[in-house]
């Protein structure tokens, strides 16, 4: 985004609470008018964040300037900003009006006196009766609530209450209003309302909002700029537009409307592999590296068989109400698709996408990972087609597996694992392969291999289309077919869902 007019700035920020970061190194600016929205899961930092903009909260380090100034030590009083919560504290015993104009009556404003010899001086006054009145009047309009002046806030709707809580923070005249997941104790439909009214009071302020929510949709609706967050981190800063339509990694993708994320490998230029097909993208990457390529549902064509790009089936559609919402299976693959054209269930059909619509992004790790991995009955790890020998105590510290092979933790439970869902990674070069195709648990043809200057490094596919990267410094042929073997110690397991289910 670019730098225009910068109101708050947010430089290296991080917060530490004992040895875990809730932020970390946040730099973000914000420009004056601007509707920037917080976005993402639950616990990434979204309220710590604002809690430090607010003053509520000390950065361990870093520092946030409002103005080009450090406000640092400003406590948040002297901060001119002002926050609504999630759950908005009204005083029951207030009507609306007073509740407006509760902060009002401490507010002292300054203004000057020139003294007999021509000196001036700053003194404080509060405000008058009709200043506050003007000022009361004025955020009931904006918020749509002058006929309830007088009206008891336990009478009210939660929409009415929430504006009621928006009233009282704007009628302070912040530079910025900071929004805290706002509309999280409301109702769907009046969520929908407000986040319209929410966008119009914001035009008619002309202030700069800044917004909380894990929302997705709401985001996109709402905001010129989206944040969004994972860990405590940025992963990406756009525009709505930028972060659906170009989502940085496989994260944002995901969190940000549906989508099919698929592991691809570029196999020339502007040319990437997956879904067993090659197809032709707009993204340059390096050739034979693995990425991750997203496609939006709605960005995949059904057609008539033999008329698209790949064979598909049909297995499954749902109706939405303005489009139907297909899965179809490519091999092993599922594929998401929107479209209002209907088809019917066990059809075989044919998918197209179009080159700009393939998005393209760097893996997060350029390691073998299996995310669909599993234990079996045996103790053993289940992944790409093949079942692999694995040490399971890795999945839990101090766990250890007993004489009738059930998994034990320190704290003494025992667990039957048959069916985890586990994670397998195994680094490029702790994989073997060998032409000799008894010797390993899989065999696949070599489809690729490039000569990385030291190495070369290969990519076996497996009759099943899974993939295994692997680094090499014996020279193969391209279709050559190998076994595939992967040393017990290799296979670095992790959990994929909580264990406590497969306790016994
Ligand atoms: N006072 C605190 N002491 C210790 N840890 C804290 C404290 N406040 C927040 N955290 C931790 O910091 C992380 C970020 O919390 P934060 O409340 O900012 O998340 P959030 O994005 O607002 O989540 P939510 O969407 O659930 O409101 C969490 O892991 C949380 O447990
Ligand atoms: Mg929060």
């Amino acid at each position: 985004m670019a730098k225009k007019d910068v109101i708050l700035e947010l430089i290296n920020v991080n917060k530490k609470y004992e040895d875990s970061y809730a932020v970390e190194n946040f730099n973000l600016y914000v420009n004056k008018g601007e509707f920037i929205t917080f976005l993402g899961p639950s616990g990434c930092g979204k309220t710590t964040t604002l809690r430090m903009i607010a003053g509520f909260e000390k950065p361990t380090s870093g520092q946030i300037l409002l103005n080009g100034k450090d406000i640092g030590s400003l406590p948040p009083y002297k901060r001119p900003l002002n926050t609504v919560f999630q759950r908005y504290a009204l005083f029951p015993h207030l009507d609306v009006y007073d509740n407006i104009a509760f902060g009002l009556k401490f507010k002292k404003v300054a203004y000057e006196v020139t003294k007999k010899d021509g000196t001036k001086v700053t003194k404080y006054r509060k405000f008058t009766r009709e200043e506050v009145d003007a000022k009361v009047t004025k955020a009931l309009k904006i918020v749509d609530l002058e006929a309830f002046e007088s009206r008891d806030v336990s009478t009210l709707s939660g929409g009415q209450q929430q504006r009621v809580a928006i009233a009282r923070a704007i009628v302070n005249e912040p530079e910025i209003l900071l929004l805290d997941e706002p509309l999280g104790a409301l109702d769907l439909k009046m969520r929908k309302e407000m986040q319209l009214e929410l966008k119009e009071m914001h035009r008619k302020l002309g202030i700069t909002f800044i917004y909380v929510t894990h929302d997705q949709e709401e985001a996109l609706t709402m905001s010129d700029m989206i944040v969004v967050m994972e860990d405590g981190q940025i992963q990406q800063i756009g525009t709505p537009l930028d972060i659906y339509n170009e989502p940085k990694n496989a994260f944002v993708a995901d969190f940000i409307g549906e989508s099919n994320i698929y592991v691809g490998t570029m196999i020339g230029n502007k040319k990437v592999r997956f879904l067993g097909t090659t197809w032709e993208c707009i993204d340059d990457f390096p050739v034979n590296q693995k990425v991750d390529v997203v496609v939006r549902p709605e960005d995949v064509i059904i057609k008539p068989l033999g008329e698209g790009a790949v064979k598909a089936k049909i297995v499954n559609k749902i109706f939405k109400g303005i489009h139907y919402q297909f899965t179809a299976m490519v091999g092993n693959n599922e594929v998401l698709i929107q479209t209002t054209a209907d088809h019917e269930v066990n059809t075989e059909v044919s998918l197209s996408i179009e080159p700009d619509l393939i998005q393209i992004m760097n893996r997060a790790y350029d390691a073998n990972i299996y995310q669909d991995a599993y234990i079996n009955k045996n103790n053993k790890v289940v992944f790409a087609g093949a079942t692999w020998d694995c040490d399971i105590t890795q999945l839990v510290n101090g766990s250890s597996v007993d004489e009738k092979g059930y998994f034990s933790t320190p704290d003494g439970k025992k667990y039957d694992l048959t069916d985890l869902d586990v994670i397998a990674t195994i680094d490029m070069k702790d994989i073997e392969i060998s032409d000799d195709l008894e010797d390993g648990n899989i065999t696949g043809q070599i489809i690729q291999m490039v000569w990385k200057g030291d190495h070369y490094q290969v990519i076996v596919r497996t009759e099943e289309e899974e993939d295994f990267v692997v680094d090499t410094e014996w020279t193969w042929n391209e279709l050559d077919t190998v076994s595939v073997k992967i040393p017990e110690s290799k296979i670095k397991l992790t959990l994929k869902e909580d264990i406590s289910k497969y306790e016994i």
